[in-house]
């Protein structure tokens, strides 16, 4: 009885959870030739190992030389490692999500299909520092300056619905008028650097396979289908990790966030990002949570009051312990502390306007949209790079729309 009880309550957990990254659309999506079932594959293939996709395959000191070599995905650092399989994961993954947002959306209404619900589009600046270490001094950060910016704040699940329903936030900044060389896989934006984070420290699906298997087994079966084998495959704490990344939090301006994936820092090093909050003032929690108190939360505050955080990275210490293509394990703070090389300001103002809701939709962000020298690595932001594109022109099409770049 007491199994029972546990299973049905992580069950009930789970569907939740699963609801971040893939509707509960039970409705198959036929693409015969196109789409495999993971198991089929891996028969075909023998089977794969756990730790397959996770070997780093260089631990050399020459691994901080970069080179980078033109593959099928624009080029892939010394610092990864792509296994075979993953390019056809990620045209999977397209087709699934693509198939999707033509069944939830009709044509002129489609929304992003991640991340639909805005809270908020607000106009920041971002302020690099200046002594910032001079081994840190690079790319964008190489000397001080002040770059204007939008922040587009968002709920992950992919239904919109009310603020009281627990959920991981987005913070997705785009910076403005960026000079240098770009990095260039699907990076149709010339002068911005995009900083892509969320509200939790780590993406529990850190790899390919296990995203694509979740896209995979939520569209064509049912979240059960994913939630079944992560329980035989004795995964619990992914399903713990995807419960507890959803959170009521006071506002988006009290809380922090992580990019959770990997980024190259010049050419020997390697980050991830996060964001501190360090405002004067914080919000208060609703003694009753209403469908937008988030929103409601920050325009009180952006009233009188303007918000600030620090921009931080963390520098990779070790390639096992912090692993680039495992986005499911956080980097250790104690190991490799945050340090700080920005400051995000977001003054005071009045951001609920029917001209940034239309900008908060027509925007895309994408970690391809970057300078060379904070170019994306691992496995899920090789996938994204390719499908962030891919879906954002599919709905700027669908609702006859461009894609636009801002430039103030
Ligand atoms: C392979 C894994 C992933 C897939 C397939 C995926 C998919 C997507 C898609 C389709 C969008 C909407 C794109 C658009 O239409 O413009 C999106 C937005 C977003 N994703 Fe992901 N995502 C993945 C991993 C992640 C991770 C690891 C993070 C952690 C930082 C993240 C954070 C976000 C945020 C914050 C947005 C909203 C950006 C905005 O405001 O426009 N995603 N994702």
């Amino acid at each position: 009885m007491k199994h029972t009880g546990m299973m049905i309550l992580l069950t009930a957990m789970s569907i939740a959870a699963l609801m971040l990254f893939a509707c509960a659309n039970a409705n198959s999506v036929k693409e015969a030739g196109v789409l495999s079932s993971p198991d089929a594959e891996e028969k075909q293939r023998g089977k794969l190992e756990a730790g397959d996709e996770l070997s780093q395959n260089d631990k050399s000191d020459e691994r901080y030389n970069v080179q980078i070599t033109d593959g099928k995905l624009g080029g892939m650092t010394k610092f990864e490692t792509v296994p075979a399989d993953e390019d056809r994961r990620i045209k999977d993954m397209k087709v699934l999500l693509q198939e999707k947002m033509s069944k939830d959306y009709s044509e002129g209404q489609t929304k992003r299909d991640a991340h639909p619900k805005s809270l908020a589009c607000l106009q920041a600046e971002f302020i690099v520092e200046p002594d910032i270490p001079a081994v840190l001094k690079v790319g964008i950060f190489e000397f001080p300056q002040t770059y204007p910016a939008w922040v587009r704040i968002s709920s992950a699940s992919p239904k919109i619905q009310s603020d009281k329903v627990k959920d991981l936030r987005g913070f997705a900044i785009k910076i403005m008028g960026v000079q240098g060389e770009r990095y260039k896989t699907q990076n149709e934006e010339e002068k911005t650097q995009d900083f892509i984070l969320v509200s939790y420290p780590i993406m529990p699906l850190g790899t390919v396979k296990l995203f694509h298997d979740a896209v995979y087994y939520s569209i064509e079966w049912s979240p059960l289908v994913f939630l079944f084998r992560l329980v035989v495959s004795g995964n619990f704490h992914i399903i713990n990790e995807l419960r507890k990344m959803r959170q009521n939090q006071t506002s988006p301006l009290d809380i922090r966030y992580w990019s959770t994936t990997p980024y190259l820092y010049g050419t020997n090093l390697v980050v991830k990002y996060a964001i501190v909050p360090t405002s004067n003032i914080e919000s208060v929690m609703p003694s009753k949570l209403t469908d937008n108190y988030l929103t409601d939360n920050m325009e009180k505050h952006l009233a009188v009051h303007e918000a600030s955080f620090d921009f931080m990275i963390q520098l990779q210490k070790d390639p096992d312990r912090m692993p680039v293509e495992d986005a499911g394990v956080e980097w250790s703070e104690k190991e490799s502390p945050f340090i700080k090389v920005a400051s995000l300001r977001i003054p005071s103002q009045a951001f609920r306007t029917r001209e940034r809701e239309e900008l908060a939709e027509d925007l895309s962000f994408s970690p391809a949209h970057s300078l060379i020298e904070h170019r994306p690595i691992g496995g899920i932001n090789r996938a994204r790079v390719e499908i962030y594109r891919f879906l954002s022109e599919f709905r700027h099409k669908q609702n006859n729309k461009q894609l636009i770049e801002p430039s103030k």
